[in-house]
Order: structure tokens, then sequence, then C-alpha cells
């Protein structure tokens, strides 16, 4: 049996710079990872199973279109069949919700499904398969801080000190593609120079209006984390609708959260840590 951490992306910054004519969009972003996320739990077995557990479990179906399913069905095409494989999905993080979730959960499965095949994890297969999964998932197979550039795939690393970081959303399922839809084409300059930090601060995230567009519940959040006490950073991650607030201080991190826990107990907040 194999355990793989699924942690959750954030995007620092987003500079989305011009749409394709496949209909993505140029970008060139600053990724993330955190202490926590889902994870996913492979067992060879008698025959093929697939469950999702946990907190947000009933987000998703449980049915052949989870991206779970997809990855280990493209890698049984690149790598095998190999054995049956039971599958149990640990949802800890909203779905839909711009931190990566389920871009994540296909890194794990390619992770967990390479070590069990006695496939190198640095098989550029597998980055591959990563690629044609989703714009994110190559990022989520590296696992680690990565400048992002074309469709977030074209991967570079850099370092990020393990700040304290405050997740919050408000309960709203944002669509990505319609998030995208929303931008309005202008493109407003590069990423920053310098260490991560130096470009999170100057820079952006193009897709913050169009998604307080379609949730203006992501106002109320970037509101409330912009009040928090020692806040060094507040924004929006990926398409939203979840925002990020850096912190210094793990203090101030977590009474920001006891804070926001109390005002709004509908909303998910995590206390965690960049890694
Ligand atoms: O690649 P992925 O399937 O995760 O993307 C979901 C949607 O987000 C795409 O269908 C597209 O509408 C939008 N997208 C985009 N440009 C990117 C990444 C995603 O327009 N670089």
């Amino acid at each position: 049996m194999i355990v793989e951490p699924a942690p959750a992306k954030l995007n620092l910054a987003l500079h989305v710079r011009a749409r394709r004519d496949d209909g993505y969009h140029e970008l060139e972003t600053l990724f993330v990872f955190v202490r926590d996320g889902d994870s996913v739990r492979l067992t060879p077995a008698e025959r093929d199973g697939f469950a999702i557990i946990g907190p947000f479990a009933s987000g998703l179906s449980g049915e052949g279109d989870n991206l779970v399913t997809r990855t280990r069905d493209a890698f049984r095409g690149t790598f095998g069949a190999g054995d049956p494989l039971s599958i149990v999905l640990d949802k800890h993080l909203p779905v839909a919700s711009g931190i990566g979730g389920g871009s994540a959960d296909a890194a794990a499965t390619l992770r967990g499904m390479a070590q069990l095949a006695g496939v190198s994890p640095d098989d550029p297969a597998l980055m591959a398969i990563a690629a044609d999964l989703g714009s994110d998932v190559p990022a989520c197979l590296a696992g680690r801080t990565m400048i992002g550039r074309g469709r977030g795939e074209q991967l570079t690393p850099i370092k990020v000190p393990p700040l304290p970081v405050l997740l919050v959303n408000p309960g709203v399922a944002v669509s990505t593609a319609a998030v995208f839809a929303g931008w309005d084409r202008i493109d407003r300059g590069a990423l920053p120079n310098g260490d991560a930090l130096t470009i999170a601060l100057a820079g952006r995230n193009d897709l913050e209006p169009p998604a307080r567009a379609l949730a203006p519940a992501i106002d109320t959040v970037l509101d409330m984390l912009g009040a928090a006490p020692g806040v060094r950073l507040v924004r929006m991650s990926g398409s939203g609708a979840t925002c990020f607030a850096l912190f210094d201080r793990e203090e101030d991190c977590a009474t920001a959260a006891t804070t926001i826990r109390a005002a709004q107990p509908g909303w998910w907040c995590l206390e965690t840590a960049l890694t």
C-alpha cells in the first residue's frame, strides 16, 4: 500500500498575458505548495476500485469521470496495465476552488503508480501524461515552488521561505473556464524579477477581477484577510474562490484564523505553511 500526499497549490502571483488560438491562455505564475491537502491511497487488489472519503467527498462523483481514475487509465496507457488497484482519495480540499485539488490528486496518483510499477519519478513520460491531464498537474507533480509559463506546464524552480499562510474559501465553487473567459484581454505585464517573495509582493492575480464578478463573496474574503494584524500579502489563488494571506508570524496567522472562523463559521479556513 502507498499513501501519497496531494498538497494544495497556491498561485502567489498569476499574470495572464494572452489568449491563445487553442482557447488556453499564456500565463506566468508563481506556484507554491503548502503542508496540507488531500491524499491518495493505492493498494494492489483483486480488481480495480475507487472510493472517495473525507470532508469534501460529497463534492465529487466516484464515477469514471474523476481525474484520479482518468490519471490511472492514462498511466496504464503509457506504462501498461500492471496490477488491479484499489484507490482511495481522501478529500480535504474544497472542489473547484483555485488551489489545485484535482491536479494535486492526479499528480499523487501518478507518483504512487510510478512507485508501484518501478517507474522513476523523473521519467519524462510522467510529465507528458501530467500535461495532458491538466495545466496545473505538471507543477503538482514537481510538488515544489516553480515559476510556470505557457499554459503553466513550462516550469523553472525557485525557492520560497516557509511562511505561515491562511487559506479561506467562502464555499462558492467557481469554474476555471468561466473565469478565464471573463479576463478582459489586457496584458498588464510580466512577472517582476527577483526572489519568490519579491515576485509575490510585486505581482498580481489577473483572474481576480473576473472571479470577483462571478463570485462577489471573494470581495468579503479579501477584505477580512486584509484587515488581519501582521498580514504581509493577501490575494486570490488561481481562478478562485480561495484566497490566501501570508504572514511573518504564526501567532498572527492563528489569530486571523480564529477571527474569521468566529465571524464566518460556514467558510473553509486552513492555517498552514508554505513548503
Ligand atoms: O488545463 P485545465 O483542464 O486544468 O484547464 C481548465 C480550463 O481553464 C481550460 O479549459 C481553459 O478554459 C482554462 N485555462 C486557460 N488557460 C490556461 C489554463 C487553463 O484558459 N493556461
